[in-house]
């Protein structure tokens, strides 16, 4: 999503949409939708809660009517965008996964984001993920073990795993990247290992032609995320993991726009001694549960 090349003049309706039609369709396989009845008094208080935030900003820093109105303009602008996962993703996410963390064992976590997809190969370990032919970036080999809470190595454990090519931008999102293109769910061996070869990514910025992207820069932020491969990381009876994994000395890790680097997700990748291949190791450990 890096605005560097002939791609950014549509990055924000092009991804913005995809990310749209993908959490319509997607996430109601990854998650469990809300359904069901409605909780009167649950509705009150949160909507609440985030309503009287809104007003508390007004009259503390008292809005005018130009302002209120750019506002309505941006809101709109957001819909006819399809941004509304984006913006969620960046600016609200890290708080939810705050909140679920907190009942959560097993290995730490991060947030989803807006780019994943559902469907994309299916491989067995050792996997190479799927890629052009001239590929541009560092080799890189992700390795590892998935385990339960009481170290059983876990059978039939997979590694769902996606992550922008060397240049920042994600297959499926962007036209560049052929479809597919280093995304891939990853089946591990019987002791729960994984090895899988890619490409490491590289930083992005977040769309700087739509409304989510203008607003950062019209405050002042930085709207960089730091290179990391995304991973939803099962195995039945187990809850999956959702995380993503950086990279040492990123000058983005610390001022991530999404707020989603977590200084234990850091990967320290060395080489191999193969051309300019490098390596990291990872275990990752899933909490018995749905
Ligand atoms: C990401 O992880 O790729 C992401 C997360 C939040 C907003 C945008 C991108
Ligand atoms: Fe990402």
């Amino acid at each position: 999503m890096t605005t560097t090349n002939d791609q950014s003049v549509s990055d924000a309706v092009t991804a913005g949409s995809h990310a749209t039609e993908s959490a319509r369709a997607g996430l109601s396989n990854l998650r469990e939708g809300a359904g069901g009845t409605v909780d009167q008094q649950r509705v009150a208080t949160v909507v609440g809660a985030a309503l009287e935030g809104i007003r508390a900003a007004i009259r503390e820093n008292k809005v005018t009517y130009e302002e209120f109105d750019a506002f309505k303009r941006w809101l709109i602008a957001v819909s006819d965008t399809g941004e509304w996962p984006l913006f969620l993703d960046v600016y609200l996410e890290f708080e939810v996964e705050k909140v679920a963390a907190e009942s959560q064992q097993g290995s730490i976590g991060t947030i989803l984001g807006p780019f994943w997809l559902d469907g994309q190969a299916q491989l067995d370990t050792p996997a190479t993920l799927p890629m052009r032919d001239d590929e541009p970036g560092t080799p890189m080999i992700l390795a590892g073990q998935v385990t339960s809470t009481d170290g059983t190595p876990l059978r039939g454990a997979t590694v769902d795993i996606w992550h922008t090519d060397d240049e920042g931008w994600y297959s499926g999102f962007a036209s560049k990247p052929p479809a597919g293109n280093l995304r891939g769910v990853v089946r591990c061996d019987d002791e729960g290992r994984f090895e899988i070869h890619t490409r490491k990514p590289a930083p992005y910025t977040i769309p700087l032609d739509g409304p989510t992207g203008q607003m950062t820069q019209a405050a002042g932020w930085s709207p960089w995320r730091p290179a990391h491969i995304h991973l939803l990381v099962a195995a039945p009876g187990h809850r999956t993991l959702t995380s993503q994994l950086f990279f040492t000395g990123d000058p983005y890790l610390g001022n991530d726009v999404a707020s989603a680097d977590k200084p234990e997700l850091t990967l320290d990748p060395q080489p191999t001694g193969n051309g300019d291949e490098v390596r990291s190791d990872r275990d990752f450990v899933l909490e018995p549960g749905d």
